[in-house]
């Protein structure tokens, strides 16, 4: 992985548990001069700070931070800038899972998850660019999700937020790459995350430890879109170059969640 990330400084959101905590120890791992940890759970921050720092002194920071809140990204993002002077890494990762039945679905439950999973990507990012183009440099990763370039029923909200996410960070890469910027989308299929809820983790899912490993060595390459694990790399390549078969498995996964929401009253 070279030194990609070593003596870099980095911020990132939804720090406190599953993929976001796995973004911020890999970093220090890997020799990452600063990590400033945002997460609305201030408990879950303070103890995996302390038990970070205690590993790494020094080199965490937190910030009480609440993604839906313009100002209090800002205020995660412009603390890690001034820590050294330079701004490194921005990895807009807080977030949630939602599958859910249309007739469950509100216009509140839209917004909610439009300012949480949209909306809180796009103020850290639009808060970085100016940062990273002043300075010539920065990386800024996103955590979209496999459901938002595949299709899957009881998604549709879920989905609406991870494309958008997809296809930002794409339009920004080709805009802002000659100024010395890269963008990065990562899209996890299932990583075992307390995103599952009560629920146990499917079969398929894989440890945070496994993704990062993944995921690091990707944006060290400046890879665009990141898609992981294999099995949702073939499901990818599926809906690319052969719709027709896609068409049927996503057909296939309607009919077994329908059958389960009306059995068990979840998706699987
Ligand atoms: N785990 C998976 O299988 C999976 C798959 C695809 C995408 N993702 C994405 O990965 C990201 C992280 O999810 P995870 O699986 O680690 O879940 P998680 O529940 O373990 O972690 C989410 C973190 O975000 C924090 N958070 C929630 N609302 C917040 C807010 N308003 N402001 C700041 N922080 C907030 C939570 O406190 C928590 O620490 C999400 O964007 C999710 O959509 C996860």
């Amino acid at each position: 992985m070279s030194d990609y990330y070593k003596d870099k400084v980095a911020a990132v959101t939804g720090a406190a548990s599953g993929i976001g905590l796995g973004l911020v120890e890999k970093l220090l791992a890997e020799g990452a001069a600063a990590v400033f940890m945002g997460d609305i759970n201030q408990d879950s921050l303070s103890k995996e700070s302390e038990r970070l720092d205690q590993q790494y002194p020094g080199r965490v920071f937190t910030a009480l931070t609440d993604v839906t809140v313009l100002e209090q990204v800002e205020a995660l993002i412009r603390s890690a800038k001034e820590h050294a002077g330079h701004l490194d890494f921005v990895f807009n990762n807080a977030g949630m899972g939602m599958t859910v039945p249309t007739e469950q679905v509100t216009f509140d439950i839209w917004r909610f998850i439009l300012d949480l999973n949209l909306l809180g990507v796009i103020y850290g990012t639009y808060t970085a660019i100016p940062i990273m183009r002043e300075q010539g440099f920065g990386h800024i990763v996103n955590t979209g999700s496999a459901g938002g370039l595949l299709p899957v029923a009881y998604q549709a909200l879920y989905a609406a937020t991870k494309s958008a996410i997809i296809t930002m960070t794409e339009c920004l890469q080709y805009e802002l790459e000659t100024e010395g910027l890269t963008f990065s989308v990562f899209n996890p299929a299932n990583v075992i995350t307390g995103i599952f809820g009560d629920l146990a983790p499917p079969p398929d899912a894989i440890s945070v430890e496994e993704a990062m490993d993944y995921i690091f060595a990707e944006l060290a390459r400046g890879s665009l879109i990141i898609v992981l694990p294999q099995t949702a790399r073939d499901m990818y390549r599926l809906y690319r170059e052969n719709r027709d078969e896609f068409d049927k498995l996503a057909r296939h996964m309607a009919s077994e969640r329908r059958e389960n929401y009306r059995t068990k009253g979840t998706y699987y």
